[in-house]
Order: structure tokens, then C-alpha cells, then sequence
């Protein structure tokens, strides 16, 4: 019988889910595996068990293909994370019967594709005994490990062609404009659409903001003739000594869902300054469509990667960028803390080197 493998994909969908799939089954199918897809994420494995085998010839059009062919899912009984980011542990016997369902499909093994959430799942069913090699997918790009996750670079691409939209209408205008993009509780989406697109100010939730640093930005700009001032919010930042600004409640078993902030930065900007001041959020349109150039590399690398570290038999690693190389870490050194902008790294530097306002009173 033909050695026959499994791949999920689990959390919230992001640009190149499917780019990794084609690649994993293309590889696969190079050393005669067959892959079978689970499909709605972990759920899939619970019997009756929800797959279907991925055949070859069937990935054409799949890498730059937006979302997930198999389906995915952030909620239920493999919720990974609750509260603001908070691990869940799995009932043990969801783990045992995701483990009864894996071998009644006759895998070898089970590739992951998941963020922070759907890797801490991954290493507790490695842990209930199905071997799992992980790979790192995130619009987020906020786990350890890995240099970058995939479909963060889309993500990026999208919002800073959304600011550059938005700067060319607060122009016009002399308005302002709060532009609210997502990143969870790090502000790398933010922090590199903002620089890249040009933004006056780009508030993260690394570095608590206060509103006054903001309002200066806009008077100085103002007293420049600058009758415009783009700026960036993060979901998850906040004012200091406030708390972050989610939608609805907080679940037991789901995590919270940040946004808002952008809208309330808006108002107390429009309040404080007299300016005409407009916000838009860019949601989930950052999740959606066809991944970049960089993704498409990135997720076929990851896939190939994934599928020679099952061939190694090397269970329990996450497959990671580490320039020039892809390399593989234990999945346990990447889940479990987030990787957020370093205060002292690059990123901010070459931001206040230019000018941009992070919302913080000294600089
Ligand atoms: O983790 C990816 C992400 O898009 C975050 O940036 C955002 O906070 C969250 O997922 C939104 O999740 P949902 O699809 O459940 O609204």
C-alpha cells in the first residue's frame, strides 16, 4: 500500500493556504505518497471523519488560488487560544478520538499548516500520539521561529496600497484618516504598511499611545501646510493605561475579537483637533485574495520543506525561514509567546527616523 499522508489547515484563512497544499502534494506525490486533505480544519479528524485525497494533476491554478480549499475553522472543540490570547487545553478525549480518527485513515503522518492557535493544537496531538510536522501561516506574523510567516507579506502589500489610497483622498480633502488594519496583539502589519505607505503616525501594541502625540503630528503638520495626516492603527493597540477595544464578548473557549480602536481614535482625534477626520478598517480584506510573489515562494518552500521533514521522520517541528535556508524548529519553541516588533529593532528605527509618530509622548 502506498505510504499516504494528511494536511489541515487550521485558525483564520490567510493568502498561500493553498499555494502550501499544491506544494505538499506535488512533493508528496514525487516520493509516490498520496495526501489525503482533512478537511474543516482539526474537526475533520474526528470520525466520521471529513477528507478527500488531493490528487496531482488537481493543483493546477492552486498557488495563487486566495483561501483554503480544504476549510478551515477558529472555533470549537479545537479553539486553541481564549481570552486575549490565552492557551487552551484540549479535552483528552478530543485528542484521543483525533488520534483514533488519524489512524483509521491510515496516515504516516499529519502536516498542520496554522498559526499560533492551530500550533499549540498541533503539539498537543503530537503529544496524543500523531506525528505532525507544523507549518507557520499568519497574516499576523507573529510567531517565534520563523523570520516570517506566510501571507503576512500580502497582507502588508494590501494595506499599503489601501493607504495609498486613502492618502491620496485625504489629500484632497485635507482630511484625516485613521486606517485600522488587523495583527492580533503585534503591530508588524502596521508597522511595515505604515512605513511603506507613507503613514504620519502608526500606533502598535507595542508601545501604548497617548492622544496628545497624535493631535501634535496634526497641528505640526497643519503649521507645515500639511493639511493631511495618514494614520495607522493596529487592532490591538491601545491608550495608555486603557485596555484593548474588542467586538462583543470575550469567550471562555474563543479568543476575543479585537477592532474598534481605529473608530475611537477617529473620534478623539476629530474632537481634539477640529479636523475633518475619516476612519476605515481593512478587516478581513487583508485575509483575502491571491498571495504575493514573496508568498508564492515562501509557501512552496514551506511545503517541500514539510514533506522532506516527514520523509526524515522528524516529528513535532514546525518548518521556519531562516534566510537563505528553510529550516526546522521544535513546534514547541514557537508556540506559546508571541513574536512582537522590537522596541530597540529596524523597524522602528527607520519609523522615527523619518519622522512617524508611534503615539509614544518623548520621542
Ligand atoms: O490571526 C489572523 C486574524 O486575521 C487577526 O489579525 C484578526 O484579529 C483575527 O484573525 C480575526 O479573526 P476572525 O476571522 O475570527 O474575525
Amino acid at each position: 500500500m502506498k505510504t499516504r499522508i494528511g494536511i489541515l489547515t487550521g485558525g483564520g484563512d490567510c493568502p498561500g493556504l493553498n499555494a502550501v497544499i499544491r506544494a505538499v502534494v506535488k512533493s508528496a506525490a514525487k516520493r509516490d505518497w498520496e495526501t489525503l486533505g482533512i478537511l474543516g480544519g482539526f474537526e475533520g479528524l474526528l470520525r466520521p471523519t471529513h477528507s478527500r485525497v488531493l490528487d496531482y494533476h488537481q493543483m493546477d491554478g492552486l498557488l495563487y488560488l486566495g483561501g483554503t480549499v480544504l476549510g478551515t475553522s477558529n472555533k470549537g472543540q479545537f479553539s486553541g487560544k481564549s481570552g486575549h490570547g490565552e492557551t487552551r487545553t484540549i479535552d483528552p478525549a478530543v485528542l484521543a478520538e483525533a488520534r483514533a480518527g488519524f489512524e483509521s485513515l491510515g496516515l504516516r503522518a499529519l502536516v498542520v499548516v496554522g498559526g499560533d492557535g492551530s500550533l499549540t493544537i498541533a503539539q498537543q496531538i503530537f503529544e496524543a500520539g500523531i506525528p505532525v510536522v507544523g507549518v507557520p501561516k499568519t497574516i499576523d506574523n507573529d510567531i517565534e521561529g520563523t523570520v516570517v510567516t506566510f501571507g503576512f507579506d500580502s497582507a502588508v502589500a494590501f494595506a499599503t496600497d489601501a493607504l495609498d489610497r486613502l492618502r491620496s483622498t485625504a489629500q484632497s480633502h485635507d482630511r484625516v484618516m485613521v486606517c485600522e488594519v488587523m495583527g492580533r496583539y503585534a503591530g508588524w502589519i502596521a508597522a511595515h504598511a505604515g512605513i511603506a505607505g507613507g503613514a504620519d503616525v502608526i500606533l502598535i501594541p507595542e508601545i501604548p499611545f497617548h492622544m496628545e502625540a497624535i493631535c501634535r503630528v496634526v497641528s505640526e503638520r497643519e503649521a507645515q501646510d500639511k493639511r493631511f495626516t495618514l494614520v495607522v492603527v493596529a487592532e490591538g493597540a491601545r491608550e495608555a493605561g486603557r485596555d484593548f477595544i474588542t467586538l462583543g464578548a470575550t469567550g471562555a473557549i474563543r479568543e476575543a475579537r479585537l477592532g474598534g480602536i481605529g473608530a475611537v481614535v477617529a473620534e478623539e482625534i476629530g474632537r481634539r483637533t477640529g479636523k475633518e477626520t475619516r476612519v476605515c478598517v481593512l478587516g478581513h480584506l487583508q485575509r483575502g485574495g491571491a498571495p504575493t510573489t514573496f508568498d508564492r515562494l515562501l509557501c512552496t518552500r514551506f511545503g517541500a520543506s514539510a514533506v522532506r521533514l516527514i520523509g526524515e521522520e522528524k516529528y513535532g517541528y514546525m518548518v521556519a525561514h531562516r534566510p537563505p535556508d528553510t529550516d526546522a524548529v521544535l513546534i514547541t519553541h514557537a508556540v506559546g509567546r508571541l513574536r512582537t516588533v522590537p522596541l530597540d529593532g529596524d523597524i522602528l528605527r527607520t519609523g522615527r527616523a523619518l519622522g512617524i509618530s508611534f503615539g509614544d509622548l518623548a520621542p
